[in-house]
C-alpha cells in the first residue's frame, strides 16, 4: 500500500532518535507500537482528534467494531510528497505522517470538541503485512459506514478558493443555458477558471485508491484549504462543463494564438470537461457493462505506487460476488496476483478478451516477467483495446473460449482459427500524435496499400472504400454509405496534407477527391480528423496479409507475424512464432473479418480452429 515508504521511513527516524545523544528536547517519544486488532470482532482503529489548543495535533487511537456504528469521518486524500512529513502526538508519543495529512487533521479538527475520523496511514498498522491484507478488504464498509467522506486536496494555493466559488456559481446556474455561457465567455471569469484548471490538477484526481473510497462514501465533502462544498455540487457543475465542451473550446483553445494548457500539459477545454470530479465517475451508473474489465480499463491511468494495489486498489467498487473471489495478499508476486484476474475472467466471463489488454506497444519494460498475452495493469497504457474502445465487434461469432493453461499457468493454450500472415505493414502511430503524424501515417500507409493487388483494378472503388473503412476500425458515422466515408475520408486527408504540406505531389487519384468538393475549414478538418480517426488509428499500423486483407493492427506487428480469431474473442489478434510457440502482439482490425465470418468460413472448411501456445 501507499505507506510502505513511511514506515520504513519510520524505522530510520525511530533508530536515529534512540541512538543519537544527548537527546533532543522532544514533545513525547517514539516508542508508539499498536495494539493488535481482532479480525474476528471485524475491528478497526479510529482515531479521535482532540480539541484544539495548540498547534500540534494530538489525537488518541481506539479500537471499534464495524458492527458497532460508532459515528466517524473517513478522510479522503493524497498522500502527497513522503519525504515531506511533520510529527503529531498520537497516544502521547510522537507519530510521523505526510504534511498532506496533518493538514487535513488541522482542518477537520475542532476547536471545542473532539472530532473522530478514520485515516489509512495511521489506523492501518502499516508495517504489519497479516493486518494490512485484512483491512484493505474491510475498507468498503469504513467507507460506507462513515458518517462523512472528507475529500482532503490539500491547502488553499493557486486559487483555490475562487475555483470553488466557480463551482458553486455553475451549479446555481445550473438549469439557465444562457447563464452558464455567459459565464464560460466572461473576460472577467479568466482567472477562476485557471483557477479550476489548477485544482483539477491536484494529485488528489489521479489517485487509484480514492476511486472506492469517494463511489463508496455517501455523505462527501470537499475541503480545499479554507473552503468546503458538498461533492454532489462538485459533480454537477463538472457535468456541466463536461456538456459544455464545444463552448469550452471556442473560449479556451486559443487565446492570443497560443493554446491555454495546464501545468499537467492538457489543454483548459479538456482538463475543465474531463477532470476534476469526473475522473471518479462511477461506472455503476452506465448500467449493465460494468465487469472487473471495464473497471480495469477505464481507471488504468490513476497512480498508485503498489502494483498489487492496481487490482486491490478497485476490489472496493465491484460488486461483493466479484471481490469476494480474491483474497488480498501483499506476500503474493505481482505476476500471479495478475495471472489470478486471467484466470478469474476467462472462468466467469467465459471471455477471452482480457487478452487484448495485455498492450505490448508502445514498447515497455516487462518488471514482472509477465507473460505475453497477461496485461501489466502497473504500466499506464495509453492505448486501449479496439474491443473496448469500440462496441460491437464479435469476431468469434456467440462462441465460447477453449483456452487452458500449462507450464505452470506461464503458457496460455488458445484455440483459434487461422487468417493469414502479414506480408506488409506501414510506420506505426506512436502516442501521443498531433495532427502532422497523423497526415503522414495516412500518406505513407496508402503509399503501402499501393503494392496490393487490387488497387488499380476494376473493383477500385471497392477496394479504396475497404481502405477508408480500416483506417477507422469500421466505424462509420450511421447516415455514411460506405462511398460516402471513402469521399469523406480520402477528401479529409487529402485537403489536410495540402494545406500542411504545400509542395507535396498527391497522386491524380487523391486528387480527384480534393477537386470535386468544396473546401473545409481549417476547424472542421481538424475536428473530423480528431473525431474520426484519432482513436482508430494511434498507436496502430495499416497491414495488409498474403491474401490481401487490409488490418489496423497493434504497432508493435511485424511482417510474417499471424493473425488469427480466438474463440471467445471479440477481435482477431496478431502472434509471432517464437521456439515452440507464440507471443502476443496485440490486437487487429481486420476488414470483413470484425463480425463473425470467420466462422462461416470454418464451417463451410475454407479456414480451421488450431491451437496456439502463447507465452
Ligand atoms: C454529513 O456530514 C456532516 C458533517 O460531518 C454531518 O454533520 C451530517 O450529519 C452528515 N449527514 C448525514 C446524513 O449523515
Ligand atoms: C466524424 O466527425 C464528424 C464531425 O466532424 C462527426 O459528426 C461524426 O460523428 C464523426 N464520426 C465518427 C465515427 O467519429
Amino acid at each position: 500500500m501507499r505507506c510502505t515508504l513511511l514506515w520504513l521511513w519510520l524505522l530510520v527516524v525511530g533508530t536515529w532518535h534512540r541512538s543519537s545523544s544527548p537527546a533532543p528536547r522532544r514533545l513525547g517519544d517514539t516508542t508508539f507500537r499498536y495494539q493488535d486488532l481482532d479480525p474476528r470482532r471485524k475491528e478497526i482503529r479510529l482515531l479521535r482528534i482532540l480539541p484544539e489548543i495548540t498547534s500540534i495535533i494530538r489525537c488518541e487511537l481506539f479500537p471499534v467494531s464495524l458492527d458497532n456504528r460508532c459515528p466517524y469521518i473517513a478522510i479522503s486524500y493524497a498522500w502527497g510528497d513522503t519525504d515531506d512529513t511533520r510529527i503529531i502526538i498520537l497516544d502521547g508519543h510522537e507519530f510521523v505522517v505526510t504534511e498532506s495529512l496533518m493538514l487535513a487533521f488541522q482542518r477537520l479538527r475542532s476547536k471545542s470538541a473532539p472530532v473522530i475520523v478514520w485515516a489509512d496511514a495511521i489506523c492501518i498498522n502499516q508495517g504489519n503485512i497479516e493486518e494490512r491484507n485484512q483491512q484493505v478488504q474491510t475498507m468498503t464498509r469504513i467507507y460506507q459506514q462513515a458518517i462523512e467522506v472528507a475529500i482532503w486536496l490539500g491547502p488553499e494555493a493557486d486559487n483555490s478558493n475562487m475555483a470553488l466559488e466557480l463551482l458553486f456559481e455553475l451549479y446555481r446556474h445550473k438549469s439557465s443555458k444562457t447563464n452558464i455561457l455567459a459565464i464560460i465567455q466572461s473576460p472577467n471569469r479568466r482567472d477562476s477558471f485557471t483557477a479550476l484548471v489548477a485544482l483539477f490538477d491536484r494529485e488528489y484526481w489521479g489517485r487509484l485508491w480514492v476511486v472506492q473510497e469517494v463511489l463508496n462514501g455517501n455523505n462527501k465533502t470537499v475541503y480545499c484549504g479554507s473552503s468546503s462544498l458538498p461533492w454532489n455540487i462538485c459533480v454537477t457543475a463538472s457535468d456541466i462543463l463536461r456538456r459544455h465542451y464545444a463552448d469550452l473550446l471556442l473560449a479556451f483553445l486559443y487565446t492570443k494564438g497560443v493554446a491555454a494548457i495546464s501545468a499537467s500539459g492538457r489543454t483548459y477545454p479538456g482538463q475543465l470537461s474531463c477532470g476534476g470530479p469526473s475522473v471518479l465517475h462511477d461506472l455503476r451508473e452506465d448500467g449493465a457493462s460494468c465487469g472487473w474489465l471495464d473497471v480495469l480499463l477505464y481507471h488504468q491511468e490513476k497512480n498508485c505506487a503498489e502494483p498489487r494495489d492496481r487490482l486491490y486498489g478497485l476490489y472496493g467498487i465491484l460488486p461483493e460476488h466479484e471481490w469476494s473471489q480474491f483474497s488480498v495478499d501483499y506476500n503474493k508476486p505481482v505476476r500471479e496476483v495478475y495471472i489470478d484476474v486471467v484466470d478469474y475472467l476467462l472462468t466467469t466471463t467465459r471471455r477471452l478478451d482480457v487478452i487484448c489488454a495485455s498492450i505490448n506497444f508502445p514498447v515497455h519494460q516487462n518488471t514482472h516477467g509477465m507473460p505475453s498475452w497477461c496485461p501489466d495493469w502497473s504500466q499506464r497504457r495509453r492505448i486501449l483495446p479496439i474491443g473496448y474502445r469500440f462496441s460491437g465487434f464479435s469476431a468469434s461469432g456467440a462462441l465460447e473460449p477453449k483456452a487452458t493453461f500449462s507450464g505452470k499457468r506461464r503458457i496460455l493454450n488458445v484455440a483459434a482459427i487461422f487468417l493469414d500472415t502479414i506480408t506488409s505493414c506501414g510506420i506505426p502511430l506512436n502516442p501521443p500524435i498531433c495532427k502532422g503524424a497523423l497526415l503522414m501515417a495516412f500518406f505513407e500507409w496508402r503509399e503501402k496499400l499501393k503494392e496490393v493487388q487490387g488497387f488499380n483494378q476494376a473493383d477500385h472503388e471497392a477496394f479504396h472504400e475497404a481502405f477508408c473503412r480500416t483506417l477507422s476500425c469500421g466505424q462509420l458515422p450511421d447516415e455514411y454509405t460506405p462511398k460516402d466515408w471513402l469521399e469523406w475520408t480520402y477528401r479529409t486527408f487529402a485537403l489536410g496534407l495540402l494545406g500542411r504540406y504545400p509542395h507535396l505531389k498527391l497522386d491524380p487519384h487523391l486528387m480527384s477527391y480534393v477537386q470535386n468538393f468544396v473546401s473545409l475549414s481549417l476547424g472542421q478538418q481538424k475536428q473530423t480528423l480528431t473525431e474520426n480517426f484519432t482513436n482508430a488509428m494511434t498507436g496502430r499500423c495499416f497491414a495488409t496479409t498474403r491474401n490481401g486483407l487490409l488490418c489496423l493492427g497493434s504497432g508493435a506487428l511485424q511482417v510474417e507475424d499471424i493473425v488469427c480469431v480466438p474463440l471467445g474473442c471479440s477481435t482477431p489478434i496478431i502472434l509471432r512464432r517464437r521456439g515452440d510457440g507464440f507471443t502476443f502482439i496485440g490486437d487487429i482490425y481486420v476488414d470483413g473479418y470484425m463480425g463473425g465470418k470467420a466462422i462461416d468460413d470454418c464451417n463451410n472448411g475454407w479456414l480451421k480452429v488450431e491451437t496456439f501456445a502463447i507465452h
